[in-house]
This record gives structure tokens, C-alpha cells and sequence, in this order.
């Protein structure tokens, strides 16, 4: 088994009727001003920001809405002069992955003093120092994020999504409560689902580690999104809901990477889909992942193999059922409602592939997955076939 180093801070708060807890959780940080940060309208509809008010009655609270899906470095920075002006001492990302990784950027750049675009450039010399700490209310299980220390943060003018993070941006807390799942569209819940079967298998679709158990929990992940994932039609039925939730954040949590090596490829193209063409970013890995495991067949064909057996039951010889697994993983995309095709989401496809290998070249990313042999040729091709 490979080395490794694990701390993961973030209080997790799952169920119903938990909000309550609100308050002690922040008069343990000694709050006063708190920065209660949202999205695009969502948590108004569903009545969930007057209850959050309601348990908030006891701080200071300034409002800041309208964090887009894949937040705007420019909306962002709006909130962050705001937090500013106001003295915030605590932020609260009430949404989903977007408003929560939108939230930890706010924390880092309020107190920064230079141009926070250059943190997420990684230009050098350029990290965000210190935090504001803020804590998460969960309304859609897919990212993670409201247990992991990342963000990703886009820039639609400069048609960029740039990533940031580190051991300063855990959230304190994090309110997981499932009955969020009843109140998304089914275009939400499916997504939820693909990217937290896509976090689960980008840490382990590379070679057959000795890290048994990382192993078998990542089959217990995805096994168990197979499981549930009829939650799309019943968004209602708790047993569903709370299986997706907590899968969700489980496959992202910083348990799964523990003495494995992982291939986040999939996730640096789809990345870039989202950024040119506004893909959500479920829906760019669903495009992208089958095509990579063709292109790359070989090098990934033993744990495409042991993928198809213990958790989606193929039987065959070795490499039948490893194409088998990529087939029918498709088609449980499919299932959902997710497309796998990138014309099916856009007809100005022409020429991305280069565009977004020059991306890469410029990044240095030119040897990439488990064993750094996925180039920027594979990556043309990865798209290509993806069209
Ligand atoms: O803006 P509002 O009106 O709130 O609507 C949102 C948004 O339009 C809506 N929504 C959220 N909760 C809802 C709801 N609608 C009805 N009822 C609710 N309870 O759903 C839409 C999508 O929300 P968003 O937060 O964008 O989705 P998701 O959680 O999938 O987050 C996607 C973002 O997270 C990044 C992605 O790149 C993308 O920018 N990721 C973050 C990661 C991390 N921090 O660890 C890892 C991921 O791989 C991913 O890259
Ligand atoms: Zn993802």
C-alpha cells in the first residue's frame, strides 16, 4: 500500500430537521457578522432562506445572491468587497457546488491584498494566505465540495475555469440534509449522480492498487449510486435521497485518494468543455469519460475489468467484460437522461479539440493520468471521438 496523509476537519451535520443546530454551531466560532452567500433563486423558491434566517436572528447578517452555476470570478468579487465593508467574520454558502466553492474563494481573497485572479492563475508567488472560515448548507449532493478543501471558479470573458484550494478552505461545517434532493430537477439529480460516480471512478479506473480497502469502498460507492439511482423519478423517497447525499460527499471527501493513484483526466477536459461551451459539468464528464477509457483501453484494462465484475456483474472473458463496462457505464449515463455526446450539447464543436490541447500545452499539462502517459495527441482524440 502507497503512503499517505489524511486530515479532514469539516463537521458533517446529516439528516432532517437539523438546521436548529445552527447557532451553537456558530457561537462556537465566536461569530458576530456573517456573510450569507446564494445562488440564482432556488433557495427562495423552496422556502429554505427563511428558515436559514430565521436560526440567524442572533447575527449580524448581510445578503449576498445571484452566484451563478460555475461561479463568476466577477460576481464573486462583488461579495468580496461587500465581506469587506461589513467586517465578515463568518460566510455561509447556502446552494450547491457552485455558491460552496464560490464561497471559498470569497474566504481567501477577502483578506488577500493583491489581485485574486492571480492566486487561481497560480502565478508565482501568488496564495491566498489566510481564510475567512465559513461553513456550508448543502442543497444539491453532487460536488463534494461541502466536504472537501477545492474550488473551481470560472471566468465566462476569458472563457476560463481555473481550480484553487488547500488545507485553509475546509468548511467548519456542513449541513447535509436529504430532503433537499424532493425540491431539484431531475436534470440536477442525474447530474448529482454522474459526477459523484465520475469523482468515485477518476480515483480508481487506473491499475489494481494493494489499497484493498480503498478499493472496496469505491465499489460500495458506485454499487450503491447504481442502487439508488431510480432517486431521478422519486426524488421524495428518503432511503434514495439519503444514499445519493451521502455517497456524494464520500466520494469526494479525501477518503478514496488514501494511499491510491488517481487519473482526473476526464475532469480536466470537462473542465474546459464547461468553460467553452457552458456544459454543466456533470454532463462534460459524461461526454468525455467513455471515450478516454477507449482511447487509453489497454492501460486501464485491468481495473476496467475488475469494474465490470464486482460491481456491474459482467461475465466474460477479461476484455470483453472491460469493453462491456465502458458500454454499459455509457448507458447508465444514458439512463439518467445524460447525454454522451458532444454534438448533442453544442454544433460549434469545430476545432475545440486544439483549442483545448494548446489549453494544456500552455499549462505544462502534457503528460497526464495514472501513469503520465495520456498526451496532448490522446487528448485530441479523446475529443474528437467524444463529437
Ligand atoms: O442558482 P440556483 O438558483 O440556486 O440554482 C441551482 C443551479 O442552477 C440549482 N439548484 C441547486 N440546489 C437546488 C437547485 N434547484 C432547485 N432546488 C435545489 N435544492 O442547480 C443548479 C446547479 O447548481 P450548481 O451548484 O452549479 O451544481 P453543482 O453542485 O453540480 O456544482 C457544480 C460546480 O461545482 C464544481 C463544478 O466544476 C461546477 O462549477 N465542482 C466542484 C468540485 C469541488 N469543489 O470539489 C468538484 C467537482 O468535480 C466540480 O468540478
Ligand atoms: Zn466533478
Amino acid at each position: 500500500m502507497e503512503n499517505f496523509e489524511v486530515v479532514n476537519p469539516t463537521r458533517i451535520v446529516f439528516g432532517k430537521n437539523q438546521l436548529g443546530r445552527l447557532p451553537q454551531l456558530l457561537k462556537e466560532q465566536k461569530v458576530t457578522n456573517v456573510l450569507l452567500v446564494y445562488g440564482g433563486g432556488s433557495v427562495q423558491r423552496i422556502g429554505l432562506l427563511d428558515k436559514v434566517k430565521e436560526q440567524l436572528s442572533a447575527f449580524n447578517v448581510i445578503e449576498f445572491g445571484g452566484v451563478e452555476a460555475n461561479p463568476e470570478y466577477t460576481t464573486l468579487m462583488k461579495a468580496v468587497e461587500l465581506a469587506r465593508e461589513s467586517e465578515t467574520d463568518f460566510i455561509i454558502a447556502l446552494g450547491g457546488g457552485s455558491v460552496i466553492d464560490g464561497v471559498k474563494f470569497i474566504s481567501g481573497a477577502i483578506n488577500y491584498k493583491g489581485e485574486p485572479w492571480d492566486v487561481l492563475e497560480r502565478k508565482e508567488g501568488c496564495s491566498f494566505q489566510s481564510a475567512i472560515p465559513f461553513g456550508t448548507i448543502l442543497t444539491l449532493p453532487a460536488t463534494g465540495s461541502e466536504a472537501n478543501s477545492g474550488a473551481v471558479i470560472s471566468r465566462s470573458e476569458l472563457k476560463l475555469k481555473l481550480t484553487m484550494g488547500g488545507p485553509l478552505f475546509f468548511p467548519v461545517f456542513s449541513f447535509c440534509d436529504p430532503t433537499v434532493v424532493a425540491t431539484l430537477p431531475k436534470r440536477q439529480i442525474a447530474n448529482g449522480i454522474v459526477d459523484a460516480y465520475m469523482h468515485t471512478l477518476e480515483q480508481y479506473l487506473t491499475y489494481p492498487m494493494d489499497n484493498l480497502l480503498q478499493e472496496r469502498e469505491a465499489e460500495g460507492i458506485l454499487s450503491t449510486l447504481i442502487e439508488v439511482a431510480n432517486v431521478v423519478d422519486h426524488p421524495n423517497d428518503y432511503k434514495l435521497a439519503s444514499n445519493l447525499m451521502h455517497c456524494a460527499t464520500h466520494a469526494l471527501n479525501g477518503n478514496l485518494r488514501c494511499g491510491v493513484i488517481s487519473d482526473w483526466t476526464t475532469h480536466m477536459i470537462g473542465h474546459e468543455l464547461t468553460a467553452l461551451f457552458g456544459i454543466d459539468h456533470a454532463q462534460s464528464l459524461a461526454i468525455i469519460a467513455p471515450r478516454l477509457w477507449e482511447q487509453k483501453f489497454s492501460e486501464k484494462q485491468d481495473k476496467l475489468t475488475q469494474y465490470g465484475r464486482r460491481v456491474l456483474h459482467l461475465e466474460g472473458d477479461n476484455a470483453t467484460v472491460a469493453r462491456k463496462a465502458i458500454q454499459k457505464t455509457e448507458e447508465f449515463f444514458q439512463s439518467l437522461g445524460v447525454k454522451t455526446h458532444l454534438s448533442e450539447y453544442t454544433s460549434s464543436y469545430q476545432g475545440c479539440e486544439k483549442t483545448i490541447s494548446t489549453i494544456f500545452k500552455n499549462r505544462g499539462w502534457v503528460a497526464m493520468g495514472e501513469r503520465k502517459s495520456i498526451t496532448l495527441d490522446d487528448v485530441q482524440q479523446i475529443i474528437l471521438s467524444s463529437i
